[in-house]
């Protein structure tokens, strides 16, 4: 399909609470995965949220595959979870750094439950019932949070762990 703009923060329509998908299987839904698909890895993020590109509903995509710079990286299969609901395993929480599409250049330290199930359903209405943990259930959590117009920033607790991505880590720039 297309590769879409993405939302930046301070675009009113990221702070929408987004609805739920009715119908599954249908040409629209598919046409809006596909530009979530396409602009996700125009942009080499691990995932995006229907929000970000103007579409108020409950879909996200995300995915991490094994990339020969980062040996060590961690990989989540790509997924469309559509009308997500999460539930934290246990109290467990582990702070670590996340960007955003939307908040271009920035990263910040955020908690997140370190364990959780997540349950919703693929573009053609199937059942996704997954229990995971560390990076795959960071990832989840922040793009479902655009669901509910939440970014990142707003779970910062220590405002000295957000800033630039090459002035943090210098090593690293000219990533996005
Ligand atoms: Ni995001």
């Amino acid at each position: 399909m297309a590769i879409k703009s993405v939302l930046k923060m301070g675009d009113a329509r990221l702070w929408q609470v987004s609805e739920p998908v009715s119908h599954f299987d249908h040409a629209d839904l598919h046409d809006l995965v596909q530009d979530l698909r396409d602009t996700m890895q125009a942009l080499n993020g691990a995932g995006l949220a229907a929000p970000q590109i103007g579409i108020p509903l409950r879909v996200v995509i995300f995915g991490v595959q094994q990339n020969s710079r980062y040996p060590d990286a961690h990989t989540v299969p790509e997924t469309i979870l559509i009308n997500p609901v999460i539930t934290p395993v246990n109290d467990h929480t582990e702070a670590g750094w996340e960007g955003c599409l939307s908040v271009p250049s920035l990263r910040g330290m955020v908690a997140r439950h370190l364990h959780i199930r997540y349950q919703g359903f693929d573009p053609t209405g199937a059942l996704i019932d997954r229990t995971v943990s560390g990076f795959h259930a960071r990832v989840v959590q922040h793009e479902c949070d655009h669901l509910d117009g939440i970014l990142y920033p707003m779970r910062i607790q220590d405002m000295t762990q957000f800033g630039f991505l090459d002035e943090l880590f210098p090593e690293r720039a000219g990533e996005e």
